[in-house]
């Protein structure tokens, strides 16, 4: 759909000649001679921007911005100013106009201010969408455990601080959502959020990507180029994996880490940026630094507030709570329930992978379910057949109560798996004769 315009410009001549020449680049364009005409129009309809005259008979330019911007914040408005009344186009820019175009322009030139501006906007309203994604992406954390109160108080603490934090813990734990959640309680929260994987970029390119180049610094770079410190001013950047940052690059990093600044690669101008930092690691940094990876000084820069994420096994009492959450999360319309038996392999396992490993599972489980009950038989082979080795935990469950023929229909199913479907093989491995083994197939319909 082409972009609305209204213009409000108590000179009917001026008015005609912006309708004339916007409608001509396809622009739908309204207009108003008075302000409060023009307030009443932006009140009813949807303008993607704005042009206003400062000066109006009725109603002063400043007021009608005023009224506009409560109307929405975030339409763009360029106003028209006369010779002489610069002053108060910064006056207007201070309240919220994106623009000001003096009179008498040619029409070229507004043209390409209108186009600036909506580019702008586009961009802001972009920004808008991308942040309640990423809101929606990360979602709540969930966790009733001692562990998790531990780590949602200590979040709200340092929260406040701008102090680097380094949150440590196995992969899966959640440590990219602490520092989302951190972020947001932080008074940053409506400045950048800007994610740099240290792990997942060879030197030189790292290098660039955090400090940006100048054109030229290198075969390849065409243009110059921001680097991730210099979009994240005023904001936050997150250091994924910051364990297997080479190590040159460490030193690198160490100096904004200390002073602040830094210079592009090629460049020689120095840049200062107000970042905070967190960093994320699941390496064990003091066995890195005894084995010479990983420099010590950085190690005490990073670590001045540390959040140790609780591996899942060592909070089951989360798992249930978890469970439910993932259900949620991937069956909104909540058509299958999980049996308890299921329920009880999932907090008996110990979960390696931590979280995420516990939400692909369920994720996979809903797909591979077909009835209205998740089971046992839906979830991955490994997760079953580790559940096995450790006979404990299966026996814990059996202890628990689940019954002896779903126990049974569980470890049939497994059997034939491991056996490719071979009966006498599987009737062996049982200890039962073939005919049992048949009988038992039918009882349980598998
Ligand atoms: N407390 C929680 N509540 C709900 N979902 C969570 C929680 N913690 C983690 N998750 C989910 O689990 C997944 C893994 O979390 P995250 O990426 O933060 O882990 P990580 O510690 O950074 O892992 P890695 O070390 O592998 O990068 C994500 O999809 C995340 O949304
Ligand atoms: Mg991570």
């Amino acid at each position: 759909m082409a972009p609305r315009i209204l213009v409000i410009d108590d000179e009917e001549k001026m008015c005609w000649a912006l309708d004339r020449a916007l409608s001509y680049e396809n622009y739908q364009v309204v207009t108003a001679t008075r302000g409060l005409q023009g307030i009443e129009l932006a009140k009813k309809n949807d303008f993607s921007l704005v042009i206003l005259d400062l000066k109006m008979p009725d109603m002063d330019g400043i007021e009608v911005l005023t009224e506009i911007k409560k109307i929405n914040p975030s339409l763009p408005v360029i106003m028209i100013t006369a010779h002489g009344t610069i002053d108060t186009a910064i006056e207007a820019m201070k309240i919220g106009a994106t623009d000001y175009i003096t009179k008498p322009f040619k029409l070229d030139e507004i043209k390409l201010q209108i186009k600036k501006s909506l580019h702008l906007s586009n961009l802001e309203n972009q920004v808008d969408f991308l942040r309640q994604e990423l809101g929606k992406k990360y979602g709540k954390m969930v966790g009733q455990s001692d562990a998790m109160k531990e780590v949602a108080f200590l979040i709200q603490q340092v929260a406040k601080t701008g102090a680097t934090v380094l949150i440590t813990g196995e992969s899966g734990t959640g440590k990219e959502v602490v520092a989302v959640e951190i972020h947001k309680a932080s008074n940053r929260v409506d400045k950048p959020f800007v994610a740099v994987n240290c792990a997942a970029l060879p030197e030189q390119l790292l290098e660039s990507e955090l400090f940006g180049h100048e054109k030229g610094a290198f075969t390849g770079a065409t243009s110059k180029k921001k680097g991730r410190f210099e979009i994240a001013d005023t904001g936050t950047i997150f250091l994924d994996e910051i364990g297997e940052m080479p190590i040159s690059m460490q030193a690198k990093l160490l100096r904004v880490l200390q002073e602040r600044c830094f210079e592009r690669v090629g460049g020689t101008e120095t840049i200062d940026v107000d970042v905070r930092v967190i960093a994320t690691t699941n390496l064990d940094l003091a066995n890195a630094i005894s084995h010479g990876t990983f420099r010590e000084d950085l190690y005490y820069r990073l670590n001045v507030m540390r959040i140790s994420m609780p591996p899942l096994r060592s909070r089951k009492e989360d798992i249930p709570l978890l469970v439910n959450h993932f259900l949620k999360k991937f069956d909104p319309s909540n058509s299958k329930k999980i049996s308890s038996v299921a329920m009880k392999i999932l907090t008996s396992y110990n979960w390696p992978g931590n979280i995420r490993e516990l939400q692909n599972a369920i994720e996979r489980a809903l797909i591979v379910c077909q009835g209205a009950e998740i089971k046992p038989e839906h979830f991955p082979k490994d997760l079953l057949n580790s559940l096995e080795e450790t006979t404990t935990p299966v026996l814990n469950i059996a202890e628990g109560g689940f019954s002896l023929e779903e126990m049974e229909k569980h470890l049939i199913i497994k059997a034939l798996e491991k056996h490719n479907y071979n009966q006498t093989k599987v009737a062996k491995y049982l200890g039962i004769s073939r005919p049992t083994l048949l009988y038992r197939l039918k009882k349980y319909g598998i």
